[in-house]
């Protein structure tokens, strides 16, 4: 079993304070080679970071962290391939026939993923491709809107091809639980497995916070996944806290451990549930407080890197 960790960096929250964590904090990374057997690149295999033009391609970060995952013998999760968001602005911009979009993806899929065959085990092909209302993100999604569903088969087709070992996943947030998103999902995985797609795992973020009930039906969700013959992940957990400016209370930091400790129970029970990571490890570096004002502190180390509640729920789970 998996416990994984995101490694920071790349990202835009970073870019001031902290420019590369993961090279400059040496505490940083013992903390990764220590409590960890699994890492994702946070951003460094992102269209946007890796391919920031057309014909070049930007691989030292991530070489650097596959590396860095092997010397400690931990597992790699690729962080992905088919996305709305942190695309390029040549790719998002630039005016290209069908044809040609459809070969720059193939050559995208074709080089990063053959670039590390048989190093990276799993795959996210696909994230986010389901709104709220289990609809395809066709106004967002660049190679939904140009393509349609289609691509998304043939972005499974070619990922396989690059690597056939590799698990391939869909992933998103908001779909811990059963509802019209993970419905979606399931809907459309059988559907191209039927068809010969290489499809092989649901990959649920786990992206929580307080503010919410915890999804209850987490491990039923992901249960119906793993019986239908799924693999199925936890892939980027974070527990937000409402923080309005000021910091957690006790009351807080404990019910955060909670959804921790409920969150991997979840996938614990779950035959096929592989691997549970977390999206970042300490709240110095998490990317949180950046894109949600008022929450924060929601993962299991302190700045300091001391353990938080969580960790320990965590620790007592396992
Ligand atoms: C986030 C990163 O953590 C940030 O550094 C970056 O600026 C934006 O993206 N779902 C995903 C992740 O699949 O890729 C996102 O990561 C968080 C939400």
């Amino acid at each position: 079993f998996a416990i994984g960790v995101a490694v920071a960096g790349g990202g835009h929250h970073l870019d001031q304070e902290y420019p590369d964590p993961f090279k400059y904090d040496e505490e940083y990374r013992g903390v990764l080679a220590k409590h960890f057997n699994s890492v994702t690149p946070e951003n460094h295999l992102k269209w946007d970071f890796v391919h920031p033009e057309r014909n070049k391609y930007r691989f030292g970060p991530a070489d650097a962290i596959v590396r860095f995952a092997q010397q400690n013998g931990q597992k790699v999760r690729g962080h992905t391939l088919l996305w709305h968001s942190q695309n390029p602005d040549w790719l998002t911009k630039g005016k290209f026939s069908r044809k040609e979009l459809r070969n720059i993806l193939k050559e995208h899929i074709t080089k990063v993923v053959g670039r590390y065959r048989g190093k990276i085990d799993q795959w996210d092909v696909a994230n986010e491709i389901f709104d709220d209302n289990g609809k395809l993100r066709t106004k967002e999604n660049i190679w939904l809107k140009t393509f349609g569903p289609s691509i998304i088969a043939d972005a499974f087709r070619w990922a396989h091809q690059a690597d056939p070992k590799a698990k391939l996943f869909f992933n998103d947030y908001g779909a811990e639980g059963i509802n019209k998103r993970s419905d979606a999902y399931l809907k459309l995985m059988k559907k191209l497995r039927k068809q010969g797609v290489p499809v092989h795992g649901f990959g649920v973020q786990g992206h929580l916070s307080l503010n919410y009930p915890f999804p209850s039906d987490m491990a039923k969700n992901l249960k119906r996944f793993s019986d239908a013959g799924f693999e199925v992940a936890v892939t980027e957990v974070d527990v937000r806290i409402p923080l309005n400016g000021g910091d957690a209370s006790e009351g807080h930091l404990k019910k955060q451990a909670d959804y921790y400790r409920r969150a991997l129970e979840a996938c614990l029970s779950v035959k096929r549930c592989n691997s549970f990571t977390l999206w970042g490890t300490t709240d110095k570096y998490s990317w949180v407080p950046v894109f949600f004002p008022d929450e924060g502190e929601a993962t299991i180390f302190n700045d300091d890197f001391s353990p938080k509640p969580a960790y320990f729920a965590l620790q007592e789970t396992l």
